[in-house]
């Protein structure tokens, strides 16, 4: 028996509470007996200086083995919840941490990851290439190496590498070599290293208005300005980008399908945002979201293939093409930035997550990739052309729904007259998921409407919330028209 200093017998019993929230039950007994006193200390039961019973007395009370209370009372002694004196016994410690009140307790905020009808970012995988991954998985698994046990290369998987640079020369158009591309944790983490290297604080970043508010507050996240640019129907204005900041060091951009409007940049817009760079020795941020669906035919070529990858730093993510929760992208950059890109991504977090890169190349390599891209791009048409068409015919016209051909959301307008208000209250009335247009755009007046996502959702339950937001819709328009 180890040699703890105790107090006489005869106290009163001490205020345990062994069974609360605070213990974990099932752990070995000092362990939760340890929990309790801890607790009953810090809410101030016994106070500072007030002596612990002899390790046999709380034995007695507790049930537990001497054994069991000698550790509890060296660990509280080691946290410096109690102190022992020789020949006197172990005492509550004079000073312990205070525990703020229950109620003076902030309340934690966090936004609830939304998934209901309209959610955008939803996916689907179709379950033969589910059940290819799950085989792949395993298999990486049972041949787990030396690879998962050392710090790796800033960049991740070279195998992964290489088959992205395979699937981005021949989907996007973009010759690169894999030691130019970089494995991130998606596109936002991307953004955020690759800043990182080319940007100083306060630097300016132009960024499409209406845009992708997640990347807008990436950037203010980061310290650098977004200077708001407008988008017409051939994408971002850069005479307008010109005008306001000739001197931004990158701009921010969705070329192939601008996030929300859907507009494809134009080739002469490409050639000018490109000749800007050039000039002002800026860089161009690609963000090619959702280029693997389209729905009639074939994408243009990326931005960055046009560059060849020389100003364009080209941004893509698995998000879409398999699922948001695997938390794997990639950035493929110019040649001479990739030094200072890695040194920032080892700055950040070192290096990517290993165990999975080898089973989503095993996806590509496969044809499995490719293959649930073929089946989910048919469901995700159909979504879409049953939310297009129940929306304009429920809404009686009074939304255009133009039909995107591309992506995995479309954007629901009202006439620019009506009140950016009647959107709000649709719905909210509704219950819908999905984004306010309105909230896509930074300075430039913001039209009414939604945008909607379609991926991801079971039809039958898309159409039944259409038919409620168009419903809701007209209900609002009605008790605006009322209101005048
Ligand atoms: C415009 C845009 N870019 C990128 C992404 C993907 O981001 P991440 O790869 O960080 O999940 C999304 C997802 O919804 C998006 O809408």
């Amino acid at each position: 028996m180890r040699n703890i200093p105790t107090n006489s017998p005869g106290k009163a019993e001490l205020p345990l509470d062994l069974t609360g929230p605070h213990v974990t039950q099932g752990a070995a007994s000092a362990h939760r007996l340890y929990q309790a006193l801890c607790e009953m200390i810090v809410a101030g039961l016994v106070k500072p200086g007030e002596p612990l019973p002899p390790s046999r007395a709380l034995a007695r009370q507790t049930g537990f083995r001497r054994n069991a209370v000698v550790t509890a009372y060296e660990r509280l002694i080691a946290d410096g919840f109690a102190q022992a004196t020789v020949g006197s016994g172990t005492f509550v410690a004079d000073r312990i941490p205070a525990r703020g009140s229950e109620a003076r307790k902030p309340k934690v905020e966090v936004d609830a990851p939304r998934q209901g009808a309209f959610a955008l970012g939803c996916t689907h995988i179709d379950e033969r290439a589910l059940q290819r991954f799950r085989g792949f998985v395993g298999r990486r698994m049972r041949a787990f190496g030396d690879q998962h046990l050392h710090y790796g290369d800033p960049r991740g998987s070279h195998e992964l590498r290489v088959a992205i640079a395979d699937h981005l020369l021949s989907a996007r158009g973009l010759r690169c070599d894999p030691e130019q591309i970089m494995l991130t944790s998606g596109t936002l983490h991307a953004l955020r290293i690759v800043m990182s290297a080319i940007l100083r604080p306060n630097d300016q970043v132009w960024c499409e208005d209406p845009g992708y508010p997640a990347a807008l507050k990436t950037i203010a996240h980061c310290g650098y300005r977004a200077v708001s640019v407008p988008v017409d129907e051939h994408g971002l204005r850069v005479a307008k980008g010109r005008a306001a900041a000739p001197s931004a060091r990158a701009a921010y951009v969705t070329p192939s399908h601008q996030f929300p409007l859907g507009v494809q940049m134009s080739m002469p817009r490409r050639l000018e945002l490109l000749d800007w760079a050039r000039d002002a020795g800026a860089f161009v941020l690609e963000d090619d979201y959702d280029s693997e669906f389209r729905y009639d035919g074939a994408p243009l070529m990326s931005l960055a293939g046009i560059d060849r990858l020389r100003r364009v730093i080209y941004m893509g993510t698995f998000a879409k093409t398999l699922f948001p929760g695997l938390r794997i992208g990639y950035c493929a950059v110019p040649e001479q930035l990739m030094g200072q890109v890695a040194a920032a991504r080892a700055a950040l977090d070192r290096f990517p997550a290993t165990l999975m890169e080898g089973a989503v190349a095993d996806m590509l390599n496969s044809g499995a990739f490719a293959q649930n891209l073929k089946r989910v791009r048919k469901l995700y048409r159909e979504a879409r052309d049953a939310l297009a068409t129940t929306l304009k015919e429920a809404s009686d016209g009074r939304l255009s729904v133009p039909v995107p051909s591309q992506g995995l959301h479309l954007v629901a307008r009202f006439d620019p007259s009506v009140e950016l208000a009647v959107a709000s209250r649709a719905k909210q009335a509704a219950g819908a998921e999905g984004w306010l247009l309105a909230d896509t755009y930074s300075r430039a007046r913001p039209l009414p409407g939604f945008v909607l996502g379609f991926s991801g959702h079971q039809i039958p339950q898309l159409v039944t919330a259409t038919e409620r937001l168009a419903k809701e819709s007209l209900a609002a328009l009605r008790a605006t028209a009322r209101r005048r």
